[in-house]
């Protein structure tokens, strides 16, 4: 063993961590971070990581709390400690960087417990040069074949009480509120990923990859910066998270760490951490616009449910299917178009009543498929279940058959419930809900069909490995700004975001308001302006991008439309240019199809200029640069609606001034010559 120690201990291992010797130490392949392993004396597992030369994670526990079962915590001696590297770039078939490369150091070490069952237990650490990730593995064995775990005491223990910025976990309303900013040891049992910076001006996203056949890891915050893992429990009165069978493995635990928080934007650990795609050809998904039967259902203009004010007639949908092929969207959403929205559905048991392939004899889906059809254009399908995931079960083959047969390409599914985020009583987020979602996306892809997820469990880069689980919501939505009591998204939501919940996937924000007074909604408003609008195009990533609002709304202003029209949804590359944690964010893309690049730049309730070089231009292109901005009285709250488009030539030696009023943006296209 001491041979060993010798030869693994590397020469960045702080003098701050090294109290006890490590058992086993691996940096990433510049050495910018660093994983070292320690086992105590009574044989407890624990570790810490080093970023160029500094503790980043102070001495962190390892191990698991199990029914019927001592601890497993404790008692372990080290039986290997191996080391390998990968270096790999793949591509993505769809996504906000097409090639990414996946570059770590790993450490596997393998403990066994020296006494008693002798329980064998592998941690496995990949340590890249922006992020760190372990998980923990179950390895077959004769006495441990059914796991029972009560909790994982997985630690981050950071080294002082750093700044984060988080929402509430378990507290009523899924993953759907604002984002708060404390200390840790103030922000208790939150979501993740949780964003913190450190005093020395680092950003930690921390959060968790390839969630399968497990519970959600929620995270509680303590006293000098510590925090500990907290998985949702099945139910209120079922401790045990988790339930699995040896070999089994643990979804890993991330550390993405940036010296800046723009750069978070663009590391891509999460995914790098999930297996390649299972599905093989995945050419029938297709990043795609879409409009639909929506807002008008949260403006209160027509309504989910039957009668003279249902929204999702033949004839209404007709007319959104006209607008998307006039204006080149490819799909329409229709909520409403199905049985069982008359009654309280989003009540306790109220989703028992959902039928996902039976029409309102208003909705004549044959004639509108066929309708749809002819005009190039597709419908997508809505599978609100009210949290009744039994009832949804039992129709899952009836109802993705339903999808296919009506060349529905995509759908939508919601899981609408109130209260104490169960659904049929058991946590929202736990191990059965988890396994729910991967069943649905299974289904979803026997039939071609690809899900865009509200309500649903957090995303953890699943869409590596099941690419037709294209979006989630997941976060407050702009819905909020319709009907929410506390006056919808504050400006400085959007800016908070794109370095917190996006960091986990694509979101469904559904964005493009034209008409932000909403004088249907006389106590509510949009608090972005209409430029903002547009620039949410291309800071909120992802492969579905709604044009939420109504097409008489958008007739009125077909100029600034015209960049929802222009604007790319699959990517060749993404750059941040900059940005604040609730301050400000300006990201670019480039699209996956053409030369062109797409930039967009918002503010909180600030106003502030921002100057953007445009250097990551291709060299030697000239482009014209399209630049919707903020009119120079646009504010969100009191004159939402002014904005000015200009247009210039650039090319990449060029620099850019962005007026940005207060909850203001700019979006820009630079169309390639
Ligand atoms: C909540 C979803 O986020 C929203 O988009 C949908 O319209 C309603 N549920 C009804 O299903």
């Amino acid at each position: 063993m001491k041979k060993l120690i010798m030869i693994l201990i590397a020469s960045w291992v702080s003098s701050a961590a090294a109290t006890q010797n490590p058992i086993a130490s691996v940096a990433s392949p510049e050495e910018t971070l660093g994983v070292n392993v320690y086992l105590s004396s009574n044989g407890e597992p624990s570790y810490n990581v080093v970023y160029k030369g500094k503790d980043l994670v102070a001495d962190s526990r390892l191990g698991f709390e199990l029914k019927n079962q001592p601890a497993l915590t404790s008692g372990f001696k080290v039986v290997a400690a191996k080391k390998s590297r990968f270096d790999e770039t793949w591509e993505q078939p769809w996504g906000e960087e097409r090639f990414i490369r996946n570059h770590y150091n790993q450490l596997r070490i393998t403990l066994r417990e020296v006494f008693g069952a002798k329980r064998k237990l592998d941690v496995v650490f990949r340590v890249y040069d922006d992020g760190v990730g372990f998980r923990y593995e179950f390895p077959e064995q004769d006495s441990l074949t059914t796991i029972e775990i009560l909790h994982e005491l997985t630690q981050f223990n950071m080294t002082a009480d750093h700044t984060a910025w988080w929402t509430p976990g378990q507290a009523g309303n899924q993953y759907e509120y604002l984002y708060q900013k404390t200390p840790i040891s103030k922000m208790g049992l939150v979501h993740t990923p949780v964003t913190l910076q450190t005093n020395e001006g680092l950003f930690v996203a921390l959060h968790e990859a390839a969630l399968h056949n497990y519970s959600t890891m929620n995270v509680t915050g303590g006293a000098d910066g510590k925090i500990n893992a907290t998985l949702v429990p099945t139910s209120k009165h079922q401790p045990i998270a988790v339930k699995l069978t040896a070999p089994a493995v643990t979804p890993w635990r991330t550390l993405q760490v940036e010296e800046s928080a723009a750069n978070l934007v663009t590391n891509y650990l999460t995914l790098n951490l999930n297996e390649p795609n299972k599905l093989g050809d995945v050419s029938w998904i297709k990043p795609a616009k879409y409009v639909g039967v929506w807002w008008e259902l949260h403006l209160e203009k027509t309504s989910w449910k039957s009668g003279p004010t249902h929204g999702a007639t033949t004839a209404n949908t007709k007319k959104y299917i006209d607008f998307a092929a006039k204006h080149g969207f490819a799909g329409v959403l229709v909520e409403g178009w199905n049985l069982g929205w008359d009654g309280e559905w989003w009540k306790p048991g109220g989703g028992n009543n959902f039928n996902f392939y039976t029409p309102t004899p208003d909705f004549d889906v044959k004639e509108l498929s066929r309708y749809a059809a002819e005009k190039g254009v597709y419908i997508i399908g809505h599978h609100e279940t009210g949290a009744a995931i039994e009832n949804y079960e039992s129709q899952l083959d009836d109802a993705f058959k339903f999808l296919n047969q009506n060349g529905m390409k995509a759908v939508k599914t919601g899981y609408v419930e109130t209260g104490e985020e169960l659904v049929n009583g058991l946590y929202h987020h736990g191990q059965y809900y988890v396994n729910h979602a991967q069943r649905v996306i299974d289904i979803a892809a026997q039939y071609k069909v690809a899900v865009v997820a509200h309500e649903t469990v957090k995303d953890t880069g699943e869409r590596r490995t099941y690419p037709n689980i294209i979006s989630r919501e997941v976060a407050r939505g702009q819905e909020y700004d319709a009907w929410s009591v506390d006056g919808g998204n504050p400006p400085n939501h959007t800016a908070i975001i794109p370095f917190t919940r996006l960091l986990s996937g694509p979101m469904d924000f559904t964005p493009g308001a034209f008409e932000l007074t909403l004088p249907s909604r006389p106590k509510n408003q949009v608090n972005t302006t209409l430029a903002k609008q547009l620039a949410l195009y291309v800071v909120i990533y992802s492969p579905v991008q709604m044009a939420s609002d109504l097409p008489e709304h958008y007739e009125q202003h077909l100029d600034a439309f015209q960049f929802i029209k222009d604007v790319a949804v699959d990517w060749e590359t993404t750059r941040a240019l900059g940005g604040e944690i609730g301050e400000y964010a300006a990201i670019a893309r480039k699209d996956r199809h053409s030369d062109n690049w797409f930039i967009g730049a918002l503010t909180n309730e600030k106003a502030r200029s921002l100057q953007l070089k445009l250097d990551f231009l291709d060299t030697g292109k000239k482009y014209t640069a399209r630049i919707y901005q903020d009119g120079k009285t646009a504010h969100y709250a009191t004159n939402p609606g002014s904005y000015e488009i200009r247009e210039i030539e650039v090319t990449r030696g060029d620099e850019l001034v962005l007026p940005l009023s207060p909850g203001g943006g700019a979006a820009i296209s630079l169309i390639a010559k």
